[in-house]
């Protein structure tokens, strides 16, 4: 009975070829539907912005950044030759201001720039130690006392239908948010009134989504880019489109020369029918106790704002199986039962300590990613570490290498979710590692998806592979907690990847981290913004 559970769970979280194809398939129908007509879910934004940066630009902005797991203020200097220094301090934004008034949300942004100018533009030897410290004379060119304003470019990492680079109306809230009176209003509008009630002398220019940052900052740095992506609290990606493919512009003048557009594809949302999603009931549970149930569907089978939701969702079944627990002895505590009361961070940290002296105790991985059996020179019986899911069932016979893992992952387990130790086992802890290793290893096959469809979109690979790639290298810039801190997820990505596009494409893909790509992206479009006259006196 044991077995046929946990096999169970393991079939529902498998994703056959069959099923990643038709999840590519349905993404390229989703995105031309998105691209012809307005008010799909897959909104597929038109963003205004018709080129990307080669590295030259250069000036100091002010850069905003809400969405992300941080508020951040910046400033950014962009020096040219690819190069920028970024000083940035971060702020938190409580449950109540994501739910509250939009106002009095935009008031919190206004107050956080002000303490921000105020604290380190104003006495630049206060600002905080980092490594991409600004020097002295970008300090000295953002002069709060100025007769122009400041400019400051506004990374918004939630749906906006952007009309023009410095505007943009809030079509739906993510990720928790749900601020009230904002959706439908001007984004940057909302943002400036808070800067005049606060007689702040800084004007927003431009708005970016964080996706179209990642983009242009590593078009920035990289001399090129075709594709941003954030895995992190939530998913999205940008990327260069034919203008003569985004049908609904009509006739509009930004569609009359021909040329490129970004894109934001807001492919958070895609499948919300649930079509061709690999649905499992622990998946239902999450999607239907959210604020946004039936939204952001794909992006709740893989950003970090829901990974450790599944999971919990898994344990929790395992805890309430009959006749028998699978689980600490059938106990829970009160974290563990609490909505959200498993944090990624805690499943990441899991996998960390699983990964830890892994050469110790593994061989070498196996071309298909998994591990090849632990140490056969063992005096016990070797057992397979991963692959074969019920190891856990004969832990005692783990070699002490794989043990001493699995007892650093029950002491996370006992501290971090108050569980009681008389009750978590090595077995428990080694059932949890799986479960976790089921759910993200399906967020990063579901991802490589994603970026399949962009390939096959802009006709650089084809489904299957076979096809004769027309670049050399082909950059796509990443940021977000998952993709930057979650072991493996982005091996177990580019291992989809290559089965889906084949490996003559795969390997000229080059996906890098698009390092503080929000600041750096919203200040290449104040560049934009200011060059356009868009900054008034
Ligand atoms: C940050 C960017 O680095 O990454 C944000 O500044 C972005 O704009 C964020 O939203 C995404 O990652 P996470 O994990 O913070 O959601
Ligand atoms: C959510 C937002 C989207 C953002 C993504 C990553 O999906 O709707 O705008 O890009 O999260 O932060």
């Amino acid at each position: 009975n044991e077995k046929q559970i946990l096999d169970g769970i393991h079939a529902q979280f498998e994703l056959g070829d069959d099923a990643l194809s038709s999840i590519v398939n349905q993404l390229l129908t989703e995105f031309r539907l998105g691209l012809s007509e307005y008010n799909h879910p897959l909104a597929m934004i038109p963003t205004f912005v018709t080129g990307v940066p080669d590295g030259s630009e250069t000036g100091t902005f002010l850069a905003l950044d809400l969405g992300g797991t941080n508020l951040r203020v910046c400033e950014v200097q962009l020096l040219g030759d690819h190069k920028f220094t970024l000083r940035q301090q971060k702020y938190r934004v409580s449950d109540a201001l994501k739910t509250g008034e939009a106002s009095a949300l935009f008031d919190y942004l206004a107050d956080s720039v002000d303490a921000f100018l105020t604290e380190f533009v104003s006495s630049p030897t206060n600002a905080p130690a980092d490594p991409f410290a600004a020097s002295q004379s970008a300090i000295d060119s953002l002069d709060p006392d100025a007769t122009t304003a400041i400019p400051l470019g506004l990374t918004f990492s939630f749906p906006v239908e952007q009309t023009a680079l410095d505007e943009g109306k809030i079509l739906t809230w993510t990720k928790g948010f749900s601020a009230k009176n904002a959706v439908g209003n001007d984004v940057v509008k909302l943002l400036q009134d808070a800067f005049d009630r606060k007689h702040l002398h800084v004007q927003c220019v431009a708005l970016v989504n964080d996706t179209v940052g990642a983009l242009l900052s590593r078009a920035y740095t990289a001399g090129g880019c075709i594709l941003g992506a954030i895995f992190g609290t939530g998913t999205n990606g940008a990327y260069v489109e034919n203008v003569e493919k985004i049908t609904k512009l009509g006739n509009h003048p930004a569609r009359k020369h021909g040329g490129d557009m970004v894109i934001n594809c807001e492919w958070g949302a895609f499948n919300n029918s649930k079509s061709v999603l690999p649905i499992t009931p622990f998946d239902q549970k999450l999607d239907r106790e959210s604020i946004n149930p039936r939204l952001q569907c794909f992006e709740k089978f893989i950003s970090g704002m829901y990974l450790g939701e599944i999971t919990r969702n898994i344990l929790l079944s395992l805890i309430d199986a009959v006749p028998k627990p699978l689980l600490f002895n059938g106990r829970s505590s009160s974290d563990l039962n609490k909505h959200y009361g498993l944090d990624t961070a805690i499943v990441s940290e899991i996998e960390v300590a699983w990964e830890k002296d892994r050469a110790l105790s593994c061989g070498e991985k196996n071309v298909d990613g998994g591990d090849a059996i632990s140490n056969p020179s063992s005096a016990s019986e070797p057992v397979a570490v991963d692959g074969d899911i019920h190891h856990f069932t004969e832990v005692e016979k783990l070699i002490p290498e794989d043990q001493a893992r699995l007892e650093r992952i029950r002491t996370i387990l006992i501290q971090r979710l108050n569980l009681d130790a008389e009750h978590v086992s090595l077995r428990d802890a080694a059932i949890v590692r799986w479960a976790a290793s089921l759910v993200a290893n399906r967020a990063a096959k579901m991802s490589a998806c994603a970026v399949a469809a962009i390939l096959i979109q802009t006709e650089r690979a084809e489904l299957g592979g076979g096809f004769v790639p027309k670049d050399e290298h082909i950059v796509v810039g990443v940021d977000g907690s998952l993709i930057e801190h979650y072991p493996n997820f982005n091996t177990h990505l580019r291992e989809t990847l290559r089965k889906l596009v084949g490996e003559e494409v795969e390997k000229r893909v080059d996906i890098g981290m698009a390092k503080d790509g929000s600041g750096v992206g919203a200040a290449l479009c104040a560049l934009q913004a200011v060059k356009q006259g868009l900054l008034r006196h």
